[in-house]
């Protein structure tokens, strides 16, 4: 199989912002100009497709439900290292009809080889995927969100799934409902977050594994830009439109910034790492992987 980077992603011809489960979210704002709208998702979402194709990347594509507007963030689906799908459970009934449908999709994946499994959480804990569980190439870690969506119980989950360790992070906030929202690990080592979207455990458990100058904080305008939700490949960030502030920080330290204008899809509190999920991941060389299985 080729190693070019290989991502899932939605058609968003069913997108819309029509509940209200985080604080970005205003159905109101949306249905007053819902054509519109729907037409600028549509041009976001192939601008943010393009920018990963240029950067070498490959696309596989769910198809749009209509009634699951939030099937265009597939980040939330499953958590995926190594082959492993470890899927979903939804906090909120608006988007537990989802889970059906990517359950599919990850199936056909492993009977096409994408995949090598597909799997099941316990009972009884949620857990929404690759937005609350983001692996740390640098570190070989798993950095796992609870709080406002995922259950404290999934991390036990994921550790026994993967075999790898897992650091769990309390987030303090519903405008941060998703690790995703406000932590993105890069490949150089640093890590791009936001302190106030952390409790005080979360963030001691930070400091404790990332040193000081690999900290890359974000300010409040930039986190609530949606720009710590990014897809880092290699030197390279893609993200939803950046204040210069941030972009300076980044290219300061050698990163190179491919911004996209997200808008449609930040109306519903996701930009470009939950607009996509990464499916070829691994945490460590293909040979490795299969003598130890
Ligand atoms: N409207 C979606 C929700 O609230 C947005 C999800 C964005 N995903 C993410 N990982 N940040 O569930």
């Amino acid at each position: 199989m080729s190693d070019r980077p290989l991502f899932l992603m939605t058609d968003p011809a069913a997108f819309e912002v029509s509940y209200r489960i985080n604080p970005w979210m205003r159905p109101e704002a949306w249905k007053a100009h819902a054509g519109e709208r729907l037409a600028e998702a549509r041009a976001a979402s192939s601008a943010l497709r393009r920018a990963l194709v240029e950067l070498g990347g490959q696309v596989e594509t769910v198809g749009a439900v209509r009634g699951l507007p939030d099937l265009v963030f597939p980040a939330n689906a499953a958590v995926v290292l190594d082959g492993r799908a470890l899927l979903a459970r939804f906090r909120h009934p608006e988007r537990q009809g989802e889970e059906a449908v990517f359950r599919e999709v990850f199936c056909r994946l492993k009977r096409r080889g994408v995949l090598r499994a597909v799997i099941d959480l316990p009972e009884g804990i949620f857990q929404e995927g690759a937005g609350d569980a983001i692996w740390d190439a640098e570190r070989g870690l798993f950095w796992a969100g609870f709080g406002p969506r995922s259950s404290e119980s999934s991390l036990v989950a994921i550790e026994r799934t993967f075999g790898h360790e897992v650091v769990g992070l309390e987030l303090a906030s519903d405008r941060y409902y998703h690790l995703d929202t406000c932590f993105c690990p890069l490949a150089g080592g640093e890590v791009l977050y936001y302190p106030p979207a952390f409790t005080s455990d979360a963030l001691a458990a930070i400091h404790a594994r990332v040193p000081e100058a690999a900290r890359i904080e974000a300010a409040d305008e930039e986190a609530g830009a949606f720009c710590v939700n990014a897809v880092n490949l290699d030197r390279q960030i893609v993200m939803a439109r950046a204040p210069t502030s941030l972009a300076a920080k980044l290219t300061g330290r050698g990163y190179g910034l491919r911004e996209v204008d997200l808008a449609p899809f930040i109306l519903s509190g996701g930009a470009a790492y939950c607009m996509t999920l990464r499916l070829d991941r691994k945490s460590r060389p293909e040979r490795a992987i299969l003598a130890a299985e």
